[in-house]
């Protein structure tokens, strides 16, 4: 233990200062949660799984398995008040139990890091449309326009590597500086913005969008189209969207003050979540219908229907050029806390800066990222497994490794814990711990463990 650490986890301080309030760690964990996720990757998994069907599991994982590990993951980080692994080695010895549940920690660093090679590549593509809206390239643009755009994007890996570069470049320079200074003020900007303007596209998409057939799509169930590999891929959506399962959250919660509601901030924030991706949803779809776009193109979805839009809409550069930039701002802000858990292990394992530990972790996700910006073009006939280089590491890591990462943690707090601890944590032994307990003992890794099995046929099918 290191020396200026108290026994008593209640005493504990974090290694790396406090929140400013319990609002600075809501919007922090907020400002993780909502990004790429909510607004570029939900409504193409919808539209490649078919829809309503899809959404309700995408729920149904946000509530049952989402909830109570996102619980999980603040409460041990609070009671741990270190990186990720490190915490759950302390919090493990300290229940007399192994040191070597932090190989959960090191797994979730590692799933940060690929996450982030490949979603630095999609910000860099977001911050690219910035540009190309700012000088007007989808003004009047219609389908055939923006479908070549995109596709003269994708096809360059130079200019796919460059933004990519810049993003990564404006990432690294954020987590070197440490994370609570600009994040707060950034996020209780850029949240509302950009559920301000989503409401903007709403208002299109109602207007001239197929406004009906879009909702319609996203909420009317059709349970043929489900399997258990969507199931997975729901579950997955799930954990990736709420930044959950690999530790982030843990991370940030080691920064929050004792006197914070862990089971009020984590509703917020999954609210917040959630109501954003549902917003993509009901803006892109209506779109998607009335011109006769395919749900099912894959991640290119957003980048051709959000133009569209904008394209044809009164101040349609203005709003298109604030859209991205927020987006880039809502990827940034994501992009830093996928990155915080590498960073707090090297500092505190190899004794580094802060900023020397920025500069080495985000080097190398750089250079990872190449994997996925020649996916889209040089690479793009070299598949394996599940796809291109992105396609594996997008299956990898959020289809498998964050809900291992998820199952292991509410195993942990579950189980490892003991009672008073966790109860400590989440504010006494009334009826929202009762329940938490519940769901993280039984319900939420019986529910991983089941999804897990059928997804890769291990248990046979009932019909
Ligand atoms: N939740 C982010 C999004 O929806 O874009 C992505 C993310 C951030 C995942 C941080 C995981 C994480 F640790």
């Amino acid at each position: 233990m290191l020396s200026n650490q108290s026994a008593d986890p209640a005493k504990r301080s974090s290694l790396h200062g406090h929140w400013s309030s319990r609002m600075a760690f809501i919007l922090a964990v907020t400002g993780s949660a909502v990004g790429l996720g909510n607004i570029w990757r939900f409504p193409y998994v919808v539209g490649e799984n078919g829809g309503g069907a899809f959404v309700l599991v995408y729920l149904a994982c946000v509530i049952v398995v989402g909830m109570p590990v996102m619980m999980s993951e603040i409460l041990m980080g609070r009671r741990g008040r270190r990186n990720p692994i490190a915490t759950m080695a302390l919090l493990g010895s300290e229940e007399g139990k192994s040191t070597r549940w932090s190989l959960v920690g090191a797994m979730g660093v590692l799933a940060g890091v690929l996450i982030l090679s490949y979603y630095a590549v999609v910000g860099g593509w977001t911050l690219a449309y910035v540009f190309k809206s700012g000088v007007g390239a989808f003004a009047n643009a219609g389908v055939a326009v923006v479908t070549s755009i995109r596709d003269d994007f994708l096809g360059s890996w130079v200019n796919l590597g460059l933004y990519h570069t810049i993003f990564m470049g404006l990432t690294i320079f954020v987590v070197a500086r440490g994370v609570e200074r600009g994040l707060e003020q950034a996020v209780r900007f850029m949240v509302p913005a950009l559920l301000l303007l989503m409401v903007v596209l709403l208002g299109y998409s109602i207007t001239s969008g197929h406004f009906a057939e879009g909702v319609a799509f996203l909420f009317t169930p059709d349970w043929s189209k489900l399997t258990w590999d969507t199931v997975l891929t729901a579950m997955g959506q799930a954990f990736f969207t709420l930044s959950i399962g690999m530790g982030a959250v843990m991370a940030y919660g080691a920064f929050l003050s004792e006197e914070t509601s862990i089971p009020g901030s984590a509703t917020v924030v999954a609210m917040a979540d959630t109501a954003i991706a549902l917003l993509a949803g009901l803006v892109i779809f209506p779109i998607v219908f009335a011109n006769g776009l395919d749900p099912a193109v894959g991640p290119g979805l957003v980048f051709v229907t959000l133009p569209l839009a904008f394209g044809q809409m009164p101040g349609g550069v203005f709003f298109a050029t604030i859209f991205f930039v927020l987006l880039t701002f809502a990827a940034w802000t994501s992009a830093i806390s996928l990155m915080e858990p590498a960073v707090a292990w090297i500092m505190e394992h190899f004794s580094k800066s802060r900023a020397q530990a920025a500069v080495m972790i985000g080097g190398l996700i750089w250079v990872l990222g190449f994997g996925t910006v020649l996916s889209f073009n040089v690479l793009a006939d070299f598949t394996f497994w599940r796809g291109t280089i992105f396609d594996n590491l997008d299956h990898l890591t959020l289809n498998i490794m964050l809900p291992l990462g998820g199952l292991l943690i509410v195993v942990f707090a579950g189980w490892v814990m003991c009672r008073n601890a966790t109860a400590e944590e989440l504010g006494g032994a009334g009826l929202i711990y009762k329940l938490w307990r519940v769901l993280a003992r039984y319900v939420a890794p019986i529910g991983i463990l089941f999804v897990f099995l059928k997804a890769i046929g291990i248990l046979p099918e009932l019909s």
